[in-house]
């Protein structure tokens, strides 16, 4: 079948946190479902009892293959995510192995469930238009079905009748005869217009709801995108074309950034690989195509895979000048150990003697991933530990990263059901951690020392909030200048007098990190 996906595939980036869920259809009766209403027991049969391919197995695989693997791949993803909780980018390359798609096939489903689950919002609004029945009344087969196919009609170059029929084969095989008439006239209607056409129809008028308009356009909800606004200094209302640039490239697909431990890989060996040097970091290179682990550096643990972005907190916390002792290094929430495989390469070279990192984590399973990514470098020690009962004596280091656990909005990108699964109640209910590890990570710097906070959101509640209100309560800290340790990065500059650092997808090419440089105050401040 020739059928030519228009959207980019999704990138699969290892090393994600997170359980992979198994595909079901099973339905939990009354689950709470990702459109925040309770959903009712559908009088539908997602078991398929008259499922033509045969019944499912307990993995969600079945026992004989299905006439469309691709599209059946994309559908079991897209039904674990939402009624398992699954992770796309865990459980799609697990599904892809197991029915051993490859080629063109895997790239259909790599392309289908990725842009299924970031449009959304955008073909959620299409279809309740195309529907007469709420699309959370329908059983979730069908509701997937006909998101797969919107997706298809309105945003890739497959043939509409090639979307609708396969589509219709598809809720057939997953829940019988009834449904097919219901998801093949839904989707004839979608098929009439164009997405442009559609979304003059479905979105608010610009003018008078700047943000229902983007949250439609480019298929966020409404608080992510009163959040990057927010962010970026934008008023609902006013100019916001940063915040669609941002909702724009939330969208897109990461480039996969690798980097080398300092002392065992440099960036001219990632180059010699074929990689592209990174534009900022000078650990940093660019995998255009093909598997990192192909990588000799990165095979052997001399690199890692590690967003450009990430890379640099970790480097400025290293570039800040200090005065006295430079031995020990504390990395408070380490894992998976991205930061940390860096941060030990740096310390290794600190000074004469170099250094010597703690790298600690609450998880012991996330603590063993971080001892296996600094298992190379001979300058970290891994510790399982929670930051906010420290197990260290205060003031015991001379640099700490609290890389604090986040709502991730700042990596849409690589996540795209996370854009559904956050709820602004999950930015509130991180709040109060994320201020006792940063208060705990100033506890444990000494007197002159540095602190490095750092978020993997631009969320200001996990951002600029958390640091004003724990600085509250310490006013001697010092805010130092983040943006003037990374000269090289353009644009980065946010926060009171413009001392924070704040990397955007669609300014910088990374992911969106916040960064934070605190000094304690001590005799030995410069
Ligand atoms: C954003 S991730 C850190 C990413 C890591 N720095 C890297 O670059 O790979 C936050 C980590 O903090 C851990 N964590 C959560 N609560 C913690 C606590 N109280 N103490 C220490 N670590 C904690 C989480 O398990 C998670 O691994």
């Amino acid at each position: 079948m020739a059928e030519t996906p228009r959207g980019g595939t999704g990138q699969i980036q290892p090393g994600q946190p997170n359980q992979p869920g198994q595909p079901s259809h099973r339905r939990e009766p009354g689950k709470q479902n990702q459109r925040g209403k309770r959903r009712p027991q559908g009088k539908d049969n997602p078991q398929g009892k008259d499922n033509p391919q045969g019944k499912r197995n307990p993995q969600g695989g079945r026992q004989r293959q299905p006439r469309d693997p691709a599209r059946q791949v994309a559908l079991d993803v897209l039904l674990a995510v939402a009624d398992r909780d699954a992770y796309a980018n865990l459980l799609l390359p697990q599904l892809l192995a197991q029915r051993q798609l490859s080629g063109r096939d895997a790239a259909l489903a790599t392309e289908l469930t990725y842009g299924a689950l970031r449009g959304r919002g955008t073909y959620d609004a299409v279809l309740d238009i195309c529907c007469d029945r709420d699309l959370d009344s329908l059983d979730p087969v069908v509701r997937e079905v006909l998101r797969l196919g919107t997706h298809q009609l309105l945003a890739t170059r497959i043939q509409p009748h090639a979307a609708v029929a396969t589509s219709v084969n598809l809720v057939k095989d997953a829940a019988g005869q009834r449904p097919a008439g219901f998801v093949n006239a839904v989707l004839r209607r979608v098929a009439t217009r164009d997405l442009a056409d559609w979304l003059s129809l479905a979105a608010p008028a610009r003018d008078a709801d700047s943000v229902g308009y983007l949250a439609v356009r480019y298929s966020y909800p409404r608080w992510i995108v009163e959040a990057f606004a927010a962010a970026l200094g934008e008023a609902p209302g006013a100019d916001m074309s940063q915040t669609e640039a941002a909702l724009a490239a939330g969208s897109e697909r990461p480039a996969v950034h690798l980097c080398v431990v300092p002392g065992l890989a440099d960036q001219q060996e990632l180059v010699a690989a074929g990689c592209t040097a990174a534009r900022w970091s000078p650990f940093g290179a660019y995998l255009t195509d093909g598997d990192p682990a192909a990588i000799a550096a990165v095979a052997e643990g001399r690199a890692g895979v590690q967003d450009e972005a990430s890379q640099l907190a970790a480097a400025a916390l290293s570039r800040v000048g200090l005065d006295g002792a430079d031995a020990r290094w504390l990395d408070m929430c380490a894992g998976p150990g991205g930061k940390a495989r860096l941060l030990a390469g740096l310390a290794s070279q600190a000074g004469g003697a170099g250094a010597r990192l703690v790298a600690a984590e609450l998880r012991e399973h996330r603590a063993r991933l971080v001892q296996s990514a600094v298992t190379q470098v001979g300058s970290a020690g891994v510790i399982v530990a929670d930051g906010t009962v420290p197990a260290w004596r205060e003031a015991a280091f001379d640099r700490v990263i609290a890389d604090v656990p986040c709502s991730g909005l700042g990596a849409l990108r690589r996540r795209p059901e996370a854009r559904w699964r956050r709820t602004p109640a999950d930015v509130q209910s991180l709040g109060g951690l994320q201020r006792a590890l940063l208060a705990a990570a100033l506890d444990a710097v000494r007197p002159g020392g540095v602190v490095a906070y750092v978020t993997c959101s631009p969320h200001l509640a996990e951002t600029q909030d958390v640091v004003a209100d724990v600085l509250a309560a310490q006013p001697g800290v010092e805010v130092l200048d983040a943006p003037a340790a990374l000269p090289e990065v353009p644009g980065i500059r946010a926060g009171p007098g413009g001392r924070y650092a704040q990397f955007w997808p669609h300014l910088h090419g990374t992911d969106a990190i916040f960064i934070a440089l605190l000094r304690q105050p001590g005799p030995t401040t410069p």
